[in-house]
């Protein structure tokens, strides 16, 4: 109707789609997940993280053997963007399981785990029915997700809500980094403060009051990723290389690509080039390799080199400042985007939109619905 039609406008407000709308919220999004759960005490006071929702099985998840991940698509993807921080903080060994996957298997849970479920909607069938699993099992069964009151968030012995703000575009974006923000801040709250992590411990809490900033300076790059868009709408592939924190990074932007665009695009561990992905390289496929500064940051480089020796079609994400040690400037073929550098662990959180923006764009650019992808559920509620 004309009235559902007006709703509409007034929800996506200045924007065109709700995926638009919310990829561009993001600094907002953030603020809210972390509004309350960070504290910058005054002289005395360490900075502090604070999960309502988790303090009363803290002690539990840090005797836990281990703790598993346990999600689908985006989600499954962000907390794999935050296991790396999570077993630095916490030293405990952190598992990943696709929901659908561990079910097929019947895979080992036990009395000893943390089982983390992240879902977005709360009501995804698969990670419902693998909580449903890990219960059976005596697991402790932790909940992340974006909706009170949901199935997983009732039924799971304790939990964190992201406080993104409702999602409707089927590709999730804001979901994304606000899921991987509560991750780090639970890496946080279960490594605990101790002498030896407290730089890094303040460090990251620094750069998680910082990351709106981050990510609204990234937002400028909407009109390069559009141009980027316009090069790439007729290309019937992407790679997108990442590795450690941005193996999730790689993994989601490709997820973006695919689902939004229908452009068939997949997300590489860079350590694996050798072992398969090379030989797809050429002159005309686009190959996507995510380089920010980081403690791999010369694995990087030398991946990028070797594919720039094989003529691969290079897109190169660094970070600022760094364009002519990611793409020396007698390489005509190499196309650079700089992104703002911040603590590691957070960087996914940046990295990502420009993968959005530019899954967005190419949408918009080759004619397909942005907010209701072919064939795709916001919630796939059936298994
Ligand atoms: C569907 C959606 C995705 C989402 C996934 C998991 O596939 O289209 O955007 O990432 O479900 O959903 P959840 O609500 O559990 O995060």
């Amino acid at each position: 109707s004309i009235l559902e039609m007006e709703v509409e406008q007034i929800n996506k407000g200045n924007f065109e789609h709700y995926m638009q709308k919310e990829i561009h919220e993001q600094p907002e999004s953030l603020t809210t997940t972390m509004r309350g759960r960070l504290l910058r005490g005054g002289s005395c006071k360490a900075k502090t993280v604070l999960l309502g929702g988790l303090k009363d099985h803290l002690k539990t998840i840090r005797r836990s053997r281990r703790i598993v991940f346990i999600g689908c698509g985006t989600s499954y993807n962000a907390a794999l963007a935050a296991r790396p921080i999570l077993e630095e903080l916490s030293g405990i060994p952190v598992t990943m399981e696709i929901a659908s996957d561990l079910l097929d298997r019947q895979g080992p849970i036990y009395r000893e785990d943390t089982a983390v479920f992240v879902s977005q909607s709360g009501e995804t069938a698969d990670t419902l029915s693998a909580l449903d699993y890990a219960l059976e099992n005596g697991a402790l069964c932790v909940g992340i997700t974006n909706t009170v009151g949901s199935a997983i968030a009732r039924k799971t012995h304790c939990g964190v809500h992201i406080n993104a703000g409702a999602e409707i575009g089927v590709a999730s974006t804001k979901a994304y980094t606000s899921q991987i923000v509560v991750m780090a801040m639970l890496a946080l709250a279960i490594g605990g403060d101790t002498i030896s992590n407290q730089a890094r411990r303040e460090a990251i809490i620094d750069g998680l009051f910082d990351l709106p900033n981050k990510v609204r300076e990234v937002l400028k790059l909407d009109q390069v990723m559009k141009d980027l868009a316009k090069q790439l709408i007729a290309e019937q592939s992407l790679l997108v290389f990442g590795r450690r924190y941005n193996y999730a990074t790689a993994l989601e932007g490709a997820l973006k690509v695919k689902e939004v665009a229908l452009m068939h695009s997949e997300g590489i561990l860079a350590g694996e080039m050798k072992h398969g992905p090379l030989a797809l390289v050429d002159e005309n496929l686009p190959i996507f390799v995510i380089a920010t500064h980081d403690a791999c940051f010369s694995k990087q480089q030398s991946v990028i080199q070797q594919l720039h020796a094989r003529k691969g079609r290079l897109i190169v994400m660094c970070s600022k400042g760094e364009a002519a040690s990611v793409c020396p400037e007698e390489w005509e073929s190499c196309r650079v985007i700089e992104v703002p550098q911040l603590e590691d662990c957070l960087q996914p959180v940046v990295n990502i939109v420009p993968l959005q923006l530019l899954a967005y764009h190419l949408t918009v650019l080759r004619g397909f619905n942005v907010d209701q992808p072919r064939n795709l559920a916001k919630s796939v509620t059936t298994q």
